[in-house]
């Protein structure tokens, strides 16, 4: 397979929410290798991670808070991209606190944060990327605010996309398959599991997470001039079978 997809990001500038792990830093990390200027978002306040920052500009946001997002988008005067990538799912998600948090968190946490950004993406025509899932298309009878947040997710890419197109700014959305994180762990754990998502997926396989990362900054980039409003999958074919 030839290597062929290249982008320019130079002189961008790029926020990748929930960047400190996972898809989002896997995202952060190739605008960064493609020349823009990244700022990433995790929850903890020293931003002491595994992974190697170099390069990228650190901040601690809980996704839950308005005042911390219209703080985090005060600091940043000039955007092209907004990724929101900060994203939850709870194992107690029947109890309707933990649906609501999980709502909280990848729905409307997205919402705020793509409103708090808007003036700096109407003066740069810049882009909006959302994170669905399989699980916007799907029922999942474990997380039920989960899916119901990434359907949302979807559904908020398409209404976001009209409202803004005149403004010159794009909103688009990938669709990951079953990608190995820390969010994933426990499934990654269970040998019957695994077993189930490598068999329903055509590709025999997970993703990783550098995976998601070339369908992002196709879509962010002029390549995609005329894109808005969808969702990509990025899922190895597990949308396109029974
Ligand atoms: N993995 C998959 O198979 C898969 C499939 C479809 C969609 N997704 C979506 O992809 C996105 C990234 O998930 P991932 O799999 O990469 O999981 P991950 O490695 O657990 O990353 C989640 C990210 O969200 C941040 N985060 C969690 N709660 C937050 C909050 N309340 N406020 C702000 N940030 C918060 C985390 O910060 P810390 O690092 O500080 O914890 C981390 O950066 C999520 O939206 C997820 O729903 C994942």
């Amino acid at each position: 397979m030839m290597n062929s997809a290249k982008f320019d990001y130079s002189g961008a500038n790029v926020l990748v929410t929930g960047g400190s792990n996972g898809i989002g830093y896997a995202i952060a990390t190739a605008f960064r290798d493609a020349g823009a200027h990244v700022t990433i978002t995790g929850t903890r306040a020293d931003g002491v991670y595994d992974s190697d920052f170099t390069g990228l500009s650190y901040r601690q946001l809980d996704i839950r808070d308005a005042a911390a997002i219209e703080a985090t988008a005060a600091a940043l005067p000039k955007l092209d991209v907004l990724v929101n990538c900060a994203g939850q799912a709870k194992f107690n998600e029947y109890e309707p606190e933990a649906f609501a948090d999980t709502i909280a968190v990848n729905l409307t946490g997205s919402f705020r944060m793509a409103n708090a950004v808007l003036a700096q993406l109407k003066a740069s025509r810049g882009s909006v990327i959302n994170i669905a899932s399989m699980t916007s298309y799907y029922g999942m009878a474990m997380i039920p605010g989960y899916g119901a947040s990434k359907a949302g997710v979807l559904q908020m890419t398409k209404t976001l996309a009209e409202a803004w197109a005149s403004d010159g700014v794009r909103v688009n959305a990938i669709a990951p398959g079953w990608v190995e994180t820390n969010m994933t762990a426990p499934a990654q754990g269970n040998p019957d599991f695994d077993a189930q998502i490598v068999a329903r997926t055509p590709m025999k396989r997970w993703a990783k997470p550098a995976e998601m990362a070339g369908t992002v900054l196709f879509l962010c980039s002029d390549a995609a001039a005329f894109i808005t409003g969808v969702t990509v999958p990025v899922d190895g074919g597990f949308s396109a079978v029974m």
